[in-house]
């Protein structure tokens, strides 16, 4: 640790509360700004974003590629089979985060290990922001989330939250019921198989009879639906047909929602929504991931301010610059 710099730390966005109840309202106002995302600011000109996924990823990476480059900045990434597949590993993450970060202006990292992430964090000499990690944090999603759902309800207080699928391996579920702990929900109802569901300690931050739980999908009177995966990950409970037979969100199910309740999946959707669904005026979550690059704008603008200057002032043989 002696050659980390320690006067002048970085800004992280790690999980959820990484960021103040302030912080996140500035971040969903944010977003609003940027509905046309090849019309904002060139907040990010001279800034060079490094995309470091040892998982595979569509919707986070490409947002935060696009997102980068919509405000005017460049992307690098270390990524590809190799990292993927897991043959980076053998360096240690918090090496690769110092070297990367001593290159760009902030990293994105999405990786199988929260506590190898935290562990590397004090290395970056640049913000790093979590593009998911293990089982327990997706901050960006879950900001995705709530803007989703308070740009069609107007709201966050008071709604009926539904969850549906294995609660117990989406960190997504689990970042958008930590950031949820900020608004009232009247009631979140945890529907999950027996064993996958959220366990307490994630949901204790809600009242009394708040949280109600079920083995089956129950849409009667939800606000929201939120559709993670079905248990399909080697370490799940086997594929199981009347699992999904209580569980699938069918095109019988969403009828019986409220009219003006909305279904939503943080992706990607495989075998949990039937794709009948996808013509139901309540199927958000198309509408979801497009809202996502306008989120991860306002996040990158958010943090830029907390970006390390890293061009360097030069005057010698080519002359003199000043970044
Ligand atoms: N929601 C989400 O994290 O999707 P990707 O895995 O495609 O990034």
């Amino acid at each position: 640790m002696d050659a980390l710099n320690t006067t002048n730390h970085p800004r992280h966005l790690v999980k959820v509360d990484s960021l103040t109840l302030e912080e996140i309202l500035r971040i969903l106002d944010g977003a609003d700004e940027f509905r046309d995302p090849t019309n904002g600011p060139s907040l990010l000109a001279g800034k060079l974003v490094c995309l470091m996924f040892f998982q595979p990823s569509t919707r986070t990476r490409l947002g935060f590629d696009v997102a980068v480059k919509r405000l005017g900045g460049d992307t690098t990434s270390l990524d590809g089979p190799k990292y993927e597949q897991g043959m980076g590993w053998s360096e240690p993450l918090e090496d690769l985060l110092r070297v990367v970060s001593d290159y760009c202006d902030v990293v994105v990292v999405r990786h199988p290990s929260t506590i190898a992430l935290e562990h590397a964090l004090p290395y970056s000499s640049a913000p790093v922001i979590n593009a998911g990690s293990g089982r327990e944090h997706h901050p960006t999603q879950a900001l995705i989330d709530l803007y989703c759902i308070r740009s069609r309800m107007g709201h966050l207080t008071d709604l009926r939250i539904g969850m549906v699928g294995d609660l117990a391996g989406s960190r997504t579920a689990r970042s958008f019921v930590q950031v949820l702990a900020h608004w009232a929900p009247a009631e979140l109802r945890l529907m999950a198989p027996p064993g996958r569901s959220l366990d307490d300690s994630v949901t204790s931050a809600f009242g009394a009879g708040v949280v109600v739980r079920h083995p089956c999908l129950v849409p009667d009177d939800l606000d929201v639906l939120y559709v993670a995966e079905l248990p399909n990950a080697p370490d799940s409970p086997p594929y199981d047909i009347s699992l999904r037979a209580a569980l699938g969100v069918t095109p019988a199910r969403v009828t019986a929602l409220p009219e003006h309740a909305i279904v939503l999946c943080p992706g990607p959707r495989l075998d949990e929504i039937d794709r009948e669904v996808d013509g139901s005026h309540r199927a958000a979550y198309f509408a979801q991931s497009r809202d996502g690059l306008r989120v991860r704008m306002a996040v990158l603008a958010h943090l830029v301010k907390h970006c390390t200057n890293k061009a360097v002032q030069y005057s010698g043989r080519w002359g003199t610059m000043n970044d």
